[in-house]
């Protein structure tokens, strides 16, 4: 029998152990609804998906089916999709929607929302936020209850490890509102600060007193750290799996009241580090179009989950970037069953199903491909992420980059046309072209493995360079089912640009020096 999944620290980098060996996540996230009828489950998620070919899949667990009256416990949906995930021969994290998701409390029992004892938060105007305080210690001993019950029964029922972490809550966090005004909160905002801040921070007196303009949204982190803790920690006691948390990240300088006041930014991660110390990882979900920034933001906190980000066009691209620039422990698009079943999240919302259908699924097969790509390459990305000898781009809106590698130097510059230009033009890119996107790989001082899209990458000698060199071999290469294949030999015109357009491509490029 193995091992619980696990993370494994080891000299600066950490690694998901699944079954005893390393796993990287590479799936997405289910719609929210989706996973509440294991008949949709079966008729319009599975067979979508097994043309993504992703190894593991987010998807909720809703306290208010999971606890229909209190204290009874239904466990229908959480076994089906299980059973339905080893059929497929995935994974699965799940996703505890408890007493917050999206900041709210859409997702409690209906006998919680209907007792005003589970009192809600308050906003700057008095007036009720639909969502729990987190001074309701009463509703936070509640959902540590349930959450116990969940981790208990799949310590007993996932005896296969199906499933491989769990998040708790989602995207915890007031909105619309610097932080809670009810009547709790109140007096806990105007006492002194409890010890354990003032220890943390060095300050005392009031919370505005200790930390100024950021007051409100250190008083939200602790007050949802604290509350988040207890229920991560009790259920944690039950059975040891990885748990993990997902936040709102922009990346601007918004502040309390603009974003989900309190929830785990790496500003305030000193904060749940204190009160929530089972919580072993911090993840962004990445609608921003600063995705270098959030995500290399939070790499610097813990090693990089992002349990959703926008599910487009620049999927793919971002999954080559991301895997390859940062210690990932998972990457995993928001709304995934509508893109291999060629909805957009924008279709569903609208209940429409249009003419994008053809786009969106493009979009997900080209995630697949960047997927398979990804399997194939994953230890040697992670040990040239150790040896320094990985470089990523992403398009976000610059035409291009440059790396310099000793002698070499790597020219980058991004879009689909393929034409770069013999005049060495940046390329076009089109309206439908997804960001440029990938890695280069230098195989050993001569041999570089080049992978990326809608992209147009050169190698050339570093100005000063004592020796000359020149292309020795350029190769095309295929994804097979366990490794590269050396498909057509590129010399002429392909040899001399390195142009890939708008579909995950590999090359292998050896230069010699005379
Ligand atoms: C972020 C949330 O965490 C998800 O559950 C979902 O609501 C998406 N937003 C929708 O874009």
């Amino acid at each position: 029998m193995s091992s619980i999944p696990y993370l494994k620290n080891d000299n600066g980098q950490t690694t998901l152990m699944v079954d005893d060996g390393p796993f990287l996540i590479l799936g997405g996230e289910f719609h929210n609804s989706s996973g509440s009828d294991l008949q949709y489950l079966e008729e319009h998620v599975w067979p979508g998906l097994r043309r993504l070919g992703g190894n593991c899949y987010l998807t909720p667990v809703y306290w208010e089916c999971m606890e229909p009256e209190q204290g009874r416990y239904d466990f229908t949906l959480v076994d089906g999709v299980i059973s339905q995930a080893r059929k497929e021969g995935v994974r699965l994290v799940l996703l505890w929607f408890g007493l917050w998701k999206n900041g709210a409390s859409q997702y409690i029992p209906e006998w919680m929302k209907k007792d005003t004892d589970y009192f809600y938060m308050r906003g700057v105007d008095g007036r009720k936020v639909e969502s729990v305080s987190p001074f309701c210690q009463k509703a936070v001993e509640a959902d540590a209850a349930a959450f116990t019950v969940l981790m208990r029964h799949l310590r007993e029922y996932d005896v296969e490890h199906t499933v491989i972490m769990v998040q708790v809550e989602n995207e915890t966090g007031i909105w619309g509102h610097p932080r809670d005004y009810c009547e709790k909160a109140q007096k806990a905002f105007t006492s002194e600060i409890p010890c354990e801040m003032s220890e943390l921070y060095g300050v005392s007196g009031t919370w505005e007193e200790a930390f100024g303009q950021d007051a409100c949204e250190y008083f939200m982190a602790w007050a949802l750290s604290k509350a988040v803790g207890e229920i991560a920690s009790e259920g944690k006691k039950e059975y040891d799996l990885p748990l993990f948390m997902n936040c709102v990240a922009i990346g601007l300088p918004l502040r309390a009241g603009q974003l989900p006041s309190g929830g785990p930014l790496p500003r305030v991660h000193k904060i749940w580090r204190k009160f929530a110390p089972d919580i072993a990882l911090y993840g962004p979900d990445i609608y921003s179009p600063f995705y270098k920034e959030v995500s290399s933001e939070f790499s610097e906190a813990n090693a990089l989950i992002v349990p959703e980000l926008s599910q487009d066009k620049n999927s793919a691209s971002k999954a080559l970037y991301t895997v390859a620039a940062f210690n990932t422990v998972c990457f995993s698009p928001f709304g995934i069953d509508g893109m291999m079943n060629g909805i957009s999240e924008n279709d569903l919302l609208a209940q429409t199903n249009s003419d994008l259908t053809e786009k969106v699924e493009k979009n997900g097969l080209m995630l697949a491909e960047a997927y398979r790509i990804l399997h194939i390459l994953w230890n040697e990305i992670r040990e040239a992420q150790q040896q320094g000898n990985i470089y990523a781009f992403l398009q976000q809106t610059e035409p291009g980059t440059e790396f310099v590698m000793d002698d070499y130097i790597l020219n980058v510059t991004f879009g689909d046309g393929g034409v770069r230009g013999h005049l060495g033009q940046p390329g076009h890119r089109n309206p439908d072209s997804p960001a440029g996107g990938g890695f280069v790989i230098r195989r050993d001082r001569d041999t570089f493995l080049v992978c990326g899209i809608a992209c147009n990458v050169q190698i050339s000698p570093a100005q000063g360079s004592t020796d000359q060199i020149f292309v020795l071999r350029k190769t095309e290469m295929e994804c097979g089912e366990k490794e590269l294949i050396p498909r057509r030999i590129l010399n002429g015109d392909e040899r001399n640009f390195t142009a890939i357009g708008a579909w995950p491509s590999i090359q292998e490029i050896t230069f010699y020096r005379r």
